[in-house]
């Protein structure tokens, strides 16, 4: 079973998405496990603070280091196959290659940044990869981390109903997926292909194939000719 254990400031912010639907029932059917770690239960402090100032001046507060690495050393380490990443808009981009070999590992131990950021020294420390999801900012890793863990989490065997649907669909095949339809048969004066129809299921898989490629040249030419990394 694949373990995703979060370290943040606020636990709710990741776990909430994560109790619904595909990834919910996961959890409860022990294909895959989310514990969240507040980084605050491991202040020193008496008002409880994790944050402060930046040396040299600046905006905003940085998260301690000391909270930080007391909550790392506190989670127990599962398995053979271990990753600690931080969120962060600096990380590599999270791709579908990517959500794939993390799917693989026994323990995945994600860290949360908020405020302006957290001590560059505690990072080097027990940081091993940085992952951002998308070239655009967010107010802290929570929901960057919910994201990977529901990507990732969909690929854990037992996930998904049929293991046949992440090879077939969008992006795992290098391409976007192609437009699919469902009853009525015509809708809005728009009927359903007929090639779809007639049950000629070689003819369907050339359609299907035929659809994905105008759509992906149209929208994402950059994914045509660079499988490997995706
Ligand atoms: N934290 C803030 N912005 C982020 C992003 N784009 N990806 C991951 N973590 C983040």
């Amino acid at each position: 079973m694949l373990r995703f254990d979060v370290m943040t400031l606020f636990p709710e912010m990741v776990a909430a998405p994560l109790s619904e639907s595909i990834i919910g029932r996961a959890q409860k059917a022990e294909k895959l496990c989310v514990v969240c770690h507040n980084i605050r239960d491991y202040s020193k402090d008496r008002h409880r603070r994790v944050d402060d100032t930046p040396y040299g001046g600046g905006m905003g507060m940085l998260m301690m280091p000391d909270p930080v690495y007391d909550c790392f050393e506190a989670i127990p380490k599962v398995g053979e196959h271990r990753r600690v990443i931080y969120l962060s808009p600096k990380g590599a981009l999270l791709t579908q290659k990517k959500a794939k070999e993390l799917s693989e590992l026994d323990q995945v131990i994600l860290l949360c940044g908020h405020y302006e950021g957290i001590d560059q020294r505690v990072l080097d420390e027990i940081v091993e990869e940085e992952i951002s999801i998308g070239d655009y900012v967010l107010t802290g890793g929570e929901l960057a981390a919910a994201v990977l863990i529901d990507a990732v989490g969909r690929l854990v065997d037992g996930v998904l109903p049929d293991p046949i649907c992440h090879e077939e669909e969008s992006l795992s095949s290098g391409l976007l997926e192609y437009p699919q339809y469902t009853r009525p048969v015509e809708w809005h004066g728009v009927r359903v292909p007929e090639v779809l129809q007639n049950g000629n299921h070689q003819k369907i898989r050339e359609w299907r194939q035929q659809k994905a490629i105008e759509l992906t040249v149209a929208r994402r030419p950059d994914l045509l000719g660079d499988k490997g990394d995706r």
